[in-house]
C-alpha cells in the first residue's frame, strides 16, 4: 500500500477507537488503481470484480473513476445498481447461475453475461433473450497463489461449438473470457488464453460467427511479502501478445478484483494469546481463517505483518487465529518472526489487506461477527460506513 493510504488509515484509527479486527479502506486508492488500470489498457472496458470487496464506497469510487463491475449473484448486482452504475455497466462474470438468477439480472437490465457449459447456453437462451455472451476457456496459470483448477472454463476445443449454439439460440456471440488465476506473478501467463482465443475466433469466423470480445479476466498480482512485476509489465505483455494474435483490435474487458482494493486496505488485529508449545511461540490473534484471512488456507497469501510497538528482538512465531477449529492456523510453514516482546492485547496491522478479507468473513463462526470494514473517502468516514 502507498504511504498515504497507510498514513490516512492509521490517522483514522488513531483518531476512532475502533474495536478490533477491523479493515479499513482508503477508498481513494481504489480511484486511483481503477484509473491507472485503465491508463494502462486505455481501449478496454474494466469491470471491478465485485466479490473482491463489495463494500459501497469501494463501488462508488470504482464508478467514479470510470469502471464497471463484474459480478457473480442477483445480490451483487443490487448492490452496483444501489451504488449508481448502470446496468450496462455489469458483467455476469459467474458461469454457475440458476435460471432465476439470470431471469433477476436480466429484469434488471444486465445483457452481458459469461457461461461455459451448454445447460447455461440454454438457460441464458431462456432467461435473457438476445443477451450478449462470451465464453469461458479453462487456460493454465500454474504460478497463481490461488489457482482455480478445472472449476471453470471449458476446454478451448469446445469453445467455437458454444459460440456457435449460442448464435443459433439467438444470443450474440460476443468472445471468449478466461482468466488466469488470481494473485498470477508471471505477465506471461496471458498468452496463452489469447492465442487460444485467436483460433477460436478464427474458428468461429469459418462457421459464419464473428466474436469481437476478448475478457482476459483479473489476475494480476500485488506485492505481499514477495514483489511480482509492475502493473506496467503485466500490460506490456498482455498488450503485446493481443496485438500479436489478433491483428484487428478486439474489444478488450479487464475484471481485476485483487489489483483493484487489496492496497487500499489494512487489518488492525489484537493478540489474544501467546504460548509456547513443543518448543514453539504460538500467537493467536483476533482475526483468522473465518473472520477475514480466508486467503491463508494453504498459507497462499502470506501478507505482511507489522506490530504496533515494532521494536526489540523479534523471534520466529505460528500464528493462528481465535477460533477453536484446527484448521483455523494462518502460517505454520511461512516463516514469520515477531517482538519477543509481544503479549496479550498488542496490536498488529496486517498490511495490503483490501481483497477477499471481510468479503469471504463467516457470519458467526464461534459467535465471531463478520469483519467489520470502515471506508475512508477523503481521509474521513465514508457515507454508509
Ligand atoms: C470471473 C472472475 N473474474 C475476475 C476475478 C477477479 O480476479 P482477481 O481478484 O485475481 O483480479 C475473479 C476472481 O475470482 C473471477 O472469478
Amino acid at each position: 500500500m502507498t504511504p498515504r493510504s497507510l498514513d490516512r488509515i492509521r490517522r483514522f484509527l488513531a483518531g476512532h477507537d475502533v474495536p478490533t479486527p477491523c479493515l479499513v479502506v482508503d477508498t481513494d486508492a481504489v480511484a486511483t488503481r481503477v484509473r491507472e488500470l485503465l491508463a494502462e489498457f486505455p481501449h478496454a472496458r474494466l469491470c471491478y470484480a465485485v466479490k473482491a470487496n463489495p463494500e459501497p464506497a469501494v463501488l462508488r469510487a470504482v464508478l467514479g473513476a470510470g469502471g464497471g463491475f463484474d459480478v457473480a449473484s442477483p445480490a451483487e448486482i443490487e448492490a452496483c445498481l444501489a451504488a449508481g452504475a448502470e446496468p450496462t455497466a455489469l458483467s455476469y462474470g459467474n458461469t454457475i447461475k440458476k435460471p432465476a438468477d439470470i431471469a433477476f439480472a436480466w429484469s434488471r437490465g444486465v445483457r452481458d453475461f459469461t457461461t461455459d457449459a451448454e445447460g447455461d447456453l440454454a438457460s441464458l437462451a431462456e432467461h435473457a433473450p438476445g443477451a450478449s455472451v462470451s465464453v469461458r476457456i479453462l487456460v493454465d496459470g500454474p504460478a497463481s497463489a490461488t489457482p482455480f483448477g478445472q472449476k471453470f472454463g471449458c476446454e478451448p476445443e469446445r469453445a467455437a461449438d458454444l459460440l456457435v449454439e449460442a448464435d443459433r439460440l439467438g444470443l450474440d456471440a460476443a468472445g471468449i473470457a478466461f482468466h488466469v488465476g488470481s494473485q498470477q506473478p508471471e505477465p506471461q501467463a496471458w498468452e496463452a488464453g489469447i492465442a487460444a482465443a485467436a483460433k477460436i475466433f478464427a474458428d468461429c469466423a469459418a462457421r459464419g460467427v464473428r466474436p469481437r470480445r476478448l475478457n482476459i479476466g483479473g489476475g494480476f498480482g500485488i506485492t505481499y511479502r514477495e514483489a511480482v512485476p509492475q502493473l506496467a509489465a503485466y500490460a506490456r505483455a498482455i498488450r503485446a501478445a493481443v496485438a500479436a494474435y489478433f491483428p484487428g483490435e478486439p474489444e478488450v474487458l479487464l475484471e481485476p478484483g485483487r489489483a483493484v482494493v487489496a492496497e487500499a486496505g489494512l487489518i488492525r488485529t489484537e493478540v489474544v494469546l501467546v504460548s509456547t508449545r513443543f518448543g514453539r511461540r504460538w500467537v493467536y490473534l483476533d482475526v483468522g481463517r473465518y473472520n477475514g484471512l480466508a486467503e491463508t488456507e494453504n498459507e497462499a497469501i502470506p501478507y505482511r505483518l507489522e506490530p504496533l510497538d515494532s521494536g526489540g528482538e523479534r523471534g520466529p512465531v505460528v500464528l493462528a487465529g481465535p477460533t477453536c477449529d484446527g484448521d483455523d492456523v494462518l502460517y505454520q510453514r511461512t516463516p514469520y518472526e515477531l517482538p519477543l516482546s509481544l503479549r496479550a492485547g498488542d496490536r498488529l496491522d496486517i498490511l495490503d489487506a483490501g481483497a477477499y478479507t471481510a468479503s469471504y468473513s463467516s457470519v458467526a463462526f464461534n459467535g465471531i461477527p463478520p469483519l467489520r470494514t470502515y471506508c475512508l473517502e477523503g481521509g474521513t468516514l465514508a457515507d454508509g460506513t
